[in-house]
């Protein structure tokens, strides 16, 4: 079954992820369901059995940075995995310039990284792969000799697509995932998995899952209902 990653962002309140908890407790898969969900909540999921993550980690262990969380303080909390330079962060945060530190954290404390990458407005493929490319360098220069094959996974999220409801289609989407894959093999040597993000739900999951190349995906407010999730699963199996 492919990867199933919960992107919460900064939604829901605790009756919220009690109920959550309570619908997806006999999800089918729970290997490859990973919870996102806000800091407050990551405990609650992790009792419950659940792989969980991080929206984002601090670019320090620790320090004077107000209102940062640091990884070590998240690993503590149970985390396996952390998302690092989602479109939000990298937009409201400045994240790009904080992107090879964050990986080099995390990998270091042995947490896995899902790095977002994407092109902001729809355009041509070469246009597209140019700026995937520089995202792609801008994380894996300098921390080439940490990234192995299963510890980092790239999230192809472009940002037209995330909350409008459009998805690139599939013939697009099949090249671009290649063309991730190949760069990363080709210039780093790494074999790495490449999630699709942007817009998943049950109306187009269909289309989705004819591209062999998607293994998985990191869904934003389709996730947000736990029945969504369950509904979901059954047709990814
Ligand atoms: P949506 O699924 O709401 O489009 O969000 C995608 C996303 O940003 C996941 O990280």
């Amino acid at each position: 079954m492919k990867l199933v990653c919960c992107n919460f962002k900064m939604n829901l309140l605790k009756d919220d992820i009690e109920n959550y908890i309570k619908v997806i407790h006999n999800y089918v898969d729970k290997n490859n369901l990973i919870i996102f969900p806000s800091i407050p909540y990551i405990n609650d999921f992790k009792q419950n059995g659940f792989i969980v993550g991080s929206q984002n980690i601090s670019f320090n262990e620790f320090g004077s940075i107000t209102g940062d969380t640091s990884i070590l303080q998240l690993k503590e909390m149970g985390i396996t995995y952390t998302i690092i330079g989602h479109s939000e962060r990298r937009k409201y945060f400045n994240d790009d310039i904080y992107i090879k530190e964050k990986i080099n954290l995390a990998l270091n404390n042995n947490v896995k990284v899902i790095l977002c990458i994407g092109e902001s407005i729809k355009t041509n493929e070469q246009e597209t792969y140019a700026i995937l490319k520089k995202e792609i360098d801008d994380a894996f220069l300098n921390n080439t000799n940490l990234i192995k094959n299963d510890n980092l996974i790239i999230a192809y999220e472009p940002i037209w697509s995330i909350g409008s409801g459009l998805i690139p289609d599939n013939t697009c989407l099949t090249n671009t995932i290649n063309y991730i894959k190949d760069y990363v093999f080709n210039t780093y040597k790494v074999k790495i998995k490449v999630l699709y993000g942007g817009s998943v739900n049950i109306s187009n999951i269909d289309s989705l899952q004819e591209i062999n190349e998607i293994d998985g995906y990191l869904i934003g407010s389709f996730s947000l209902k736990p029945e969504n999730i369950l509904d979901l699963s059954t047709r990814i199996m």
